[in-house]
């Protein structure tokens, strides 16, 4: 499909689709409302790309309202505790997203005033921004003609261009067919459009054409290639690593927890003392001389480039045995919910051993 005085733009049809199908989403104003004149608050907006990269929305829209009580204004954020956080953040993944969120809060509080910048090059230089968050900070929180590109986005210009290179290859080629879209007028709506589409019409697998407002120009529907685009280069398998937590229990029923330290994996996050995790099995590290005992069951877990079986071991400790790792919490300051969900799984398994209870 073209963009050219002969045909509908794809703009054109995205946005009339979108006026009356946006979807309500707690960040989002209304395509009514913006044309009312009411803009969205970029801290909103900030705050939900950044909880939707690699996550859902329905994943997300829980998060994203205990988040706005708790902190409602980026200065809010700015002033939290970073344990209270990650805290909160945890179950959602990729944690190096919050550890960037609070930073970038502080720098927005501390240097600019408590505003967003609004262009491109400031806010690529703000902590966890990235060239796809300026751009969605841009085109959705200050109407800036900025392209943006997600993984939905990618698909519907596979389809609608029928594009077989296979996926990452095509990101350059799928970009530019997207710029080539971008409407000067409403460029904050559209990428809103492109998004609801990618998630209820030209979904991954099944699209409904039928209902499609890009059906009439779309060349994978002509060809009846859309269900299989975008093509993908296939990845290589996830290795399996191994570990072994440690969890164990004082006789006045606190906990011994460790944060990690906050690079890398699970960085900044509360979790159980353990040893590496390895495609070896790896060297016990337990946390203090104890009768461990392994229980049975395993955790498994899959992170990005690994999958994780990890076994655990329970002790009772009686609280003058010398700890090497972590602290006590005690029972009404631990929140099973601050745990990342593979350590949350670990409890889950454990916290009814009699050794524990
Ligand atoms: N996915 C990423 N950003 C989004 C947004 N602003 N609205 C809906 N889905 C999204």
């Amino acid at each position: 499909m073209r963009d050219d005085d002969t045909t509908p733009s794809v703009a054109a049809a995205m946005l009339g689709w979108y006026d009356i199908h946006a979807r309500e989403l707690p960040w989002r104003v209304s395509p009514e409302d913006r044309a009312a004149g009411v803009m969205p608050d970029p801290y909103r907006v900030w705050l939900s790309e950044i909880m939707l990269q690699q996550t859902t929305v329905a994943a997300v829209k829980d998060y994203f309202h205990r988040f706005t009580s708790r902190w409602p204004t980026v200065q809010a954020l700015a002033a939290a505790e970073d344990g209270d956080v990650m805290g909160e953040w945890a179950g959602l993944g990729y944690y190096a997203r919050a550890r960037n969120l609070l930073k970038c809060a502080r720098v927005v509080t501390t240097e600019h005033d408590g505003l967003f910048p609004s262009d491109r090059a400031r806010l690529l230089k703000l902590p966890g921004i990235g060239p796809y968050t300026a751009a969605a900070i841009g085109a959705i929180a200050f109407d800036r003609p900025e392209t943006v590109v997600d993984g939905n986005i990618e698909r519907v210009m596979a389809r609608l261009h029928d594009v077989q290179t296979p996926l990452p290859a095509a990101k350059p080629e799928l970009t530019a067919l997207a710029e080539a879209h971008t409407p000067a007028a409403r460029p904050g709506d559209y990428a809103q459009s492109l998004m609801d589409l990618g998630a209820t019409i030209c979904t991954p697998r099944g699209p409904v054409c039928a209902l499609c407002p890009l059906n009439s120009g779309c060349l994978a529907h002509a060809n009846g290639t859309a269900a299989e685009l975008p093509r993908k280069t296939p990845k290589a398998p996830k290795p399996t690593r191994h570990g072994t937590a440690y969890l164990a229990r004082r006789a006045d029923g606190a906990w011994l927890l460790e944060r990690r330290p906050d690079r890398g994996l699970l960085g900044g996050m509360l979790g159980w003392p353990g040893t590496d995790w390895a495609e070896a099995a790896p060297e016990p590290a337990p946390p203090a001389n104890a009768d461990w005992q392994p229980i049975a069951g395993e955790v498994r877990h899959t992170f990005t480039h690994f999958h994780l079986i990890l076994r655990i071991e329970v002790a009772r400790l009686d609280g003058s045995e010398p700890v090497t790792r972590g602290e006590y919490l005690p029972p009404d300051t631990f929140r099973p919910s601050d745990l990342p969900t593979v350590m949350r799984k670990a409890f889950d398994l454990a916290r009814h051993h009699p050794v524990l209870g």
